[in-house]
């Protein structure tokens, strides 16, 4: 029994099952054990009516499997129990781990904010002080929402405390968000803050570890300056190619500002993104521009077109592609020119492509070309009308045309009333 009952109170010390319970808790339970493995040696020298007495007072240990336990919330994994065979080293071994833990939050570059559940500050690391200005003293036992929130948001930040502690949810929770939080000096700066929820010594706490996110800001805002400016250029020098392209071609007038209102109605009904529809309006602008290698003779001739004229036209998609790919668009506007003439059915040129191996881009522009082109005056013959315009996309949808793009530009004149 004796050497049985010793073995359970090493295995019992070595297998101590801790969650919830605080370090002072664990030594004290380790220590008590001890103490008990210590009465049971000096045992084997004593008369037999005290080990009988003892042996009743320190009952068999039944044998529990070891979990993981908790130091204040410090989980201390299974191997770290099993290398606490004595208090001595236990005590020794949990000063180091807290040690560690101190080091490692004194050197996160993120502040670590621990708060009460009435939003007192209890922790408070070496980064908070940096970020916001206040000395571990001073921030302290103060109210977390008085020396880190503006004023303005105090209310919202509340509301979001007590519906978080509540409840243990909240759009913040556990995600990064943004928000605005001030300094010692009474400047307000941006944060990124990510909240969570720890239980110390039994109690609810918040942990809130914050990123000042000012120079990420600055370079945000200077991005999209930068890239304003060069859609604003890009924009101009795409407006200037127009008026270029309509200067040669009187007829080519209006038609791809047409095409490009049409293109973009149907993108959106069709709800393309938004990156997408810029494109389709960018390239639909731009779309005849290789006609700008033809003879102008040959494009305002008002008679029929020769095998060889015809050819030339056709090769404008190509010439097109030509010209714009040394322009070097941040997006292949060049590659929905070549296809613009392409025909789901294969029918189309200058690749013959079929069905989605054409851009659902260039399969827009294609339905919008077709339609103001028909419905406007050509050279070589007067204007068919929209009506006709619509019959043709209609007899061909699913042949020439993607039928989506067709039923979206039919729906577009026939129930939304579409005019160029
Ligand atoms: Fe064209």
């Amino acid at each position: 029994m004796k050497a049985t009952a010793k073995k359970s109170y090493r295995n019992k010390i070595k297998n101590i099952k801790g969650k919830g319970k605080s370090k002072e808790e664990l030594l004290k339970e380790i220590e008590e054990l001890q103490q008990r493995i210590d009465d049971l040696e000096k045992l084997s020298n004593k008369p037999q009516n005290i080990k009988e007495e003892t042996e009743q007072q320190y009952p068999e240990l039944l044998e529990e499997p070891v979990t993981t336990c908790t130091l204040k919330k410090t989980v201390v994994n299974e191997q770290i129990l099993r290398e606490i065979n004595n208090p001595q080293k236990a005590t020794k071994r949990l000063f180091e781990i807290k040690g560690n833990y101190e080091k490692i939050c004194s050197i996160i570059p993120n502040a670590l904010i621990i708060a009460d559940e009435k939003g007192k500050i209890i922790f408070w690391n070496k980064a908070a002080e940096k970020i916001f200005g206040y000395t571990s003293e001073e921030a302290l036992n103060n109210d977390l929402f008085d020396i880190l929130i503006p004023s303005e948001y105090h209310q919202f930040f509340k509301e979001g405390f007590n519906r978080f502690k509540d409840t243990g949810e909240g759009p913040i929770i556990g995600k990064p968000s943004e928000f605005i939080a001030k300094k010692k000096n009474g400047n307000n700066f941006p944060i990124e803050i990510t909240l969570s929820a720890i239980e110390v010594d039994k109690k609810w706490h918040s942990v809130a570890i914050i990123r000042d996110i000012s120079e990420r800001k600055r370079i945000e805002k200077s991005l999209i300056r930068t890239h304003q400016k060069l859609e604003g250029m890009l924009n101009n020098a795409v407006n200037t190619l127009v008026k270029i392209i309509e200067l040669r071609d009187s007829y080519t007038s209006g038609h791809q500002k047409r095409v490009s209102e049409l293109a973009v109605a149907i993108a959106r009904k069709m709800e393309l993104n938004e990156k997408e529809v810029k494109l389709i309006k960018i390239a639909a602008l731009v779309h005849d521009i290789g006609k700008a290698g033809i003879p102008s003779e040959i494009l305002n001739k008002p008679s029929k077109l020769t095998e060889l004229e015809f050819n030339l036209i056709q090769a404008h998609p190509q010439a097109g592609y030509n010209i714009l790919k040394e322009v070097n668009f941040p997006w292949p506007v060049e590659e929905i020119i070549l296809q613009h003439h392409e025909r789901i059915d294969g029918s189309g040129y200058p690749r013959r492509l079929k069905d989605d191996e054409i851009m659902v881009e260039a399969r827009i522009i294609a339905v919008a070309d077709v339609v103001d082109a028909m419905s406007s005056h050509r050279p070589y013959r007067p204007a068919l009308g929209i009506k006709k315009a619509l019959e043709e996309i209609s007899q061909n949808r699913d042949i020439l045309y993607d039928p989506k793009v067709a039923d979206t530009c039919l729906k577009l004149f026939r129930k939304k009333k579409f005019k160029f």
